[in-house]
Order: structure tokens, then sequence, then C-alpha cells
């Protein structure tokens, strides 16, 4: 037996109890699979997961995708994308540094972004290094009906590192020109309907989208601003304040994330899946 316990009044659940490294039999898959599209973040206790049992359970919510960030991703499992802040004694970065320093929705400057991502804590600091999570059905229910009026039917383009603009951070490697080719610019619906729940979500984020199309651009930049700042507010907001082997599984369709920087002093590495999703509509 295992528990499934609400972590915020926001959003997000811890399940303990579960021992991810095991087939999951069809029953306890599908509460799990439930828990998901309930809580839109899971927190799974204390798994002890080889590269093969994370994929293996990752692979049951759909196909996996690899990254353009190809040079972080585990060698022998593409499948994988090191996340860290450590360095290789040539001097290179261990995994992606720096990643989701702006709030974002996984692979969102895609064609498909992804269902969702489940990132598995291999080393994490003493304090610092928490990740944000927020709900961003919430975030799209509590507008005014003005503002959800004003809003349907937008479409925006979304670029990663949107527009490069926000990122200045010296440490975060530059995508190569063989990169780039791959990540060209996209447009989705600024609202989405989940595919499985039917809810509608907001789907803004200050990392990948760029403007608003057809629409002025300092209209576009304030009513992206006034978006972005009306789903981060605090009732909708689950902090995540990591724990030794967690495996957080996110839903990229109905949450945006952001990770604050560990202390430097403090080794943080992890491993992360990212489920192919759909086309949002
Ligand atoms: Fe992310």
């Amino acid at each position: 037996m295992f528990e499934i316990n609400p972590l915020s009044e926001a959003l997000g659940a811890e399940v303990v109890g579960l021992d991810l490294a095991k087939p999951l039999g069809d029953d306890v898959f599908a509460t799990v699979h439930q828990a998901h599209l309930a809580h839109q973040v899971l927190v799974f206790r204390d798994q002890q997961l080889t590269p093969e049992q994370h994929i293996a359970f990752s692979k049951r919510f759909g196909a996996l995708s690899g990254h353009v960030f190809d040079q972080f991703l585990l060698p022998d499992y593409p499948e994988i994308l090191k996340v860290s802040n450590k360095k290789k004694e040539d001097g290179e970065f261990a995994g992606l540094p720096q990643a989701g320093r702006r709030w974002h929705s996984d692979l969102a400057y895609t064609a498909t972004p992804s269902l969702g991502s489940l990132l598995y804590a291999l080393e994490i600091p003493p304090e610092g290094g928490d990740t944000l999570f927020n709900n961003m059905y919430r975030a799209y229910e509590a507008l005014s009906d003005d503002t959800k009026s004003r809003i349907e039917g937008l479409k925006a383009e979304f670029l990663l590192g949107s527009g490069r603009k926000f990122y200045t951070d010296a440490e975060r490697p530059a995508l190569t020109a063989e990169q780039l080719a791959k990540v060209p610019p996209v447009h989705h619906p600024i609202v989405r309907t989940h595919p499985e729940t039917g809810r509608k979500a907001l789907y803004v984020s200050q990392a990948h989208t760029v403007r608003i199309l057809d629409m002025p651009e300092a209209e576009s930049e304030a009513l992206l601003a006034e978006l972005t700042e009306h789903s981060v507010q605090p009732e909708f907001v689950y902090r995540h304040k990591w724990r030794l082997h967690d495996l957080v599984f996110w839903d990229n369709r109905c949450c945006m994330h952001i990770a604050e920087p560990p202390p430097p002093a403090y080794g943080r590495h992890m491993h992360r899946t990212t489920v192919v999703g759909d086309r949002p509509y």
C-alpha cells in the first residue's frame, strides 16, 4: 500500500511507499496516472532507480524525447538529460547548468511540447536549489471574464531562450548553429485545453513566449507580463524543497516551474526524462 498526500493548497502531492524500480501493475499505474492528473505534480519519495528503471517508468506515460542541449544527455541513455551545477575534471559542466531560471513549461518551444517531465534527485545541496511549480488551471480560472474574452483564441510565438533576450548568464552554454536550427520559433495558443482532463489552462511563460501574434509589440509585452505576473502569485504556487532520491513528475500541460539556483558551494545533480506530448489546442 502507498499513500498520496497533498503538499499544498495550490497543487502537488507526495507519493510515499511506492517503489518505482519495480514494474507497476495496471491498477497501481491507473491510480498514479489519476493522481498525476488531479495533483499536477507528484513527488515520489525515496526512489532508488537505475537509468533503465527511470526510463521504464517514464515510458508508461508516452514516448520520451532527447534535448537540444545534446551534449548533456547521459552516455548510452539519450532519453536522460543531466541537469547539474557540477563540473567534470576537464572543467566542463557535468550536466545542463543554469536550467530553468525563468518560469516555463518544458519544450514549449517545440511543435509538440512535453506532456510531463520526471526529475530525479541524485545529489542535492543541504539548502537552496528549490523548484517552484504553479497551477495554470487556477491561474486561468481566476482571470476576470474580461481578460478571458480578451485572450480567447490568441496565439503566441515560442522560442527557446526567448527570446534569448533573457539569458544573459555567462555560464549557460550557447546553442551551436546546428542546435539552433533544430529549434525554430513555433506558435501555440496562450490558453490551452488539457487533452486528458478537458480543463483550460494558461500557456505563457517568461522563458519561451516571445510575443502574441497579430498584436502591437507594446501591447503584447504588457499582456504577457500581466499574465505571467498573475499566474505566479503565491496562491497558485507550490515550493518543492528537494529530498535526496525524490523523483518529481510534473504535468507541463497545466503547470510552469522555475528552479532557484543552489548555493555555488554545493553540488546539485539530477537526471531528467521528458515525455512527449500533443500539439496544444
Ligand atoms: Fe524545466
